[in-house]
């Protein structure tokens, strides 16, 4: 196989980008912030497409994070700057209501409507923020969980409301869901905010209940490639919503609340063909999430990586053959990654464009990437984009 050189990107040192947040919001308000606070973007290791129907994730934060520099000012009046747009907007924190606001600023303003029932009717909830979103728009790697995530931490920050963790998971949801009207599952939200360094986050979405599970490639040899394959999103919220429903029905043919509830032999019951596939792909996608997380348990990841590879592949065979959320892109990212010696590689993500992951030897990143390159060239493809993604910490406050 022909190989091309390739670049593999890094995300900004965390620290750097902190300091440039802080600037910005100097340059843009004239006064010093507060703080700043980020949330991260993120990986799906394995478990897609399964949060919507109660299932069990196992995502993880990586380095690229959205940064927000914020104050409190004694107003009602939340002013939002960003470094990647020239939107500013002057809203009334009191008049936050879904569809008022548009954009990505529909993502913070709807943090701050979702944590409504935190603060207390006599506080003024006037705020600056400059946000510095520097996880890649449109791959797949929840830049809008970041924006929410890192806003729910500036906000919570500022107004002191005493929320934890987990209510500000739900809140990021409830903004993204109720406010912005994009009806995703949860994951994204999740490992943005719970996510921590060195691990896998195993998320159970019934309860929204985690555990860290070791996830520390680096000292293992080992890394986690991923690609962006840069193609359009095309009738993303359509499809999305679809599958959502495919599963919905599959459910309520079998009499249970989620396919969380069902058994790989319930599903041959789905008089549907196309609804027995979707449901064949939740219901083995949960197990496989199962069997990942009993591996880890047992071993470290070199002692497991041909199991652990066959699982990755498994999921990604399932989401193109049963699910139908892959493209060509994506599928070829993956084939071309399994013959450059990837352990085992899969779209992650909700799919229809988007990334791809792959666990490979460490040393061998350039190759597989270059070879993924390759095959894109030779499809006329637009050049991908690779990153390698560690583990990172969830959202925090950085200055
Ligand atoms: C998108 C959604 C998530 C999840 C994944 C698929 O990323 O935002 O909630 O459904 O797709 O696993």
């Amino acid at each position: 196989m022909t190989s091309t050189a390739v670049a593999l990107s890094a995300a900004p040192a965390r620290e750097e980008a902190a300091a440039r947040a802080e600037a910005r919001f100097v340059e843009s308000f004239g006064y010093a912030p507060d703080g700043v606070w980020s949330a991260p973007g993120r990986v799906n290791i394995i478990g897609e497409h399964v949060d919507y129907q109660d299932g069990l994730c196992l995502p993880m934060a990586i380095s690229h994070r959205c940064f927000a520099a914020a104050a409190r000012t004694p107003t009602d009046r939340v002013r939002l700057r960003s470094v990647q747009d020239d939107v500013v907007l002057d809203l009334d924190a009191q008049q936050l209501e879904p569809g008022a606001v548009e954009g990505w600023p529909a993502y913070v303003a709807g943090v701050l409507w979702a944590l409504r029932p935190y603060i207390s009717g006599a506080v003024t909830q006037g705020m600056d923020i400059l946000i510095d979103g520097q996880v890649p728009l449109g791959a797949g790697l929840s830049s809008s969980a970041a924006l929410e995530c890192a806003a729910a931490e500036a906000i919570e920050a500022l107004l002191g409301l005493g929320t934890t963790r987990l209510q500000r998971v739900r809140a990021a949801i409830t903004a993204e869901t109720d406010f912005a009207g994009a009806s995703t599952g949860g994951l994204d939200q999740s490992a943005s905010v719970l996510s921590r360094a060195g691990h896998a986050l195993f998320l159970d979405c019934r309860d929204f209940s985690t555990r860290p599970v070791p996830w520390d490639l680096a000292s293992q040899g080992l890394a986690l490639l991923i690609t962006d394959t840069r193609a359009e999103h095309s009738h993303v919220d359509g499809e999305y919503t679809a599958r959502r429903a495919d599963s919905e029905r599959a459910a309520a043919e079998l009499g249970v609340a989620t396919l969380r509830d069902a058994a790989v032999a319930d599903v041959e019951r789905i008089a549907d063909p196309l609804v027995r596939r979707r449901a064949h792909h939740v219901v083995t996608e949960i197990q496989r999430v199962r069997e990942f997380d009993e591996l880890l348990a047992a071993g470290t990841v070199r002692e497991n990586v041909a199991a652990l590879g066959t699982l990755l592949n498994a999921s990604h065979d399932s989401l193109r053959d049963d699910y139908e959320v892959t493209v060509p892109q994506l599928d070829v990212a993956v084939d071309a990654a399994r013959d450059a010696g990837a352990h085992g590689a899969r779209m992650t993500g909700g799919g229809f464009g988007g990334s791809t992951i792959a666990l490979i030897e460490a040393d061998a990143a350039e190759q597989v990437a270059s070879t993924i390159a390759a095959a894109f060239a030779e499809q006329g493809f637009t050049a991908p984009q690779f990153f390698l993604a560690l583990p990172e910490e969830g959202a925090g406050q950085d200055r």
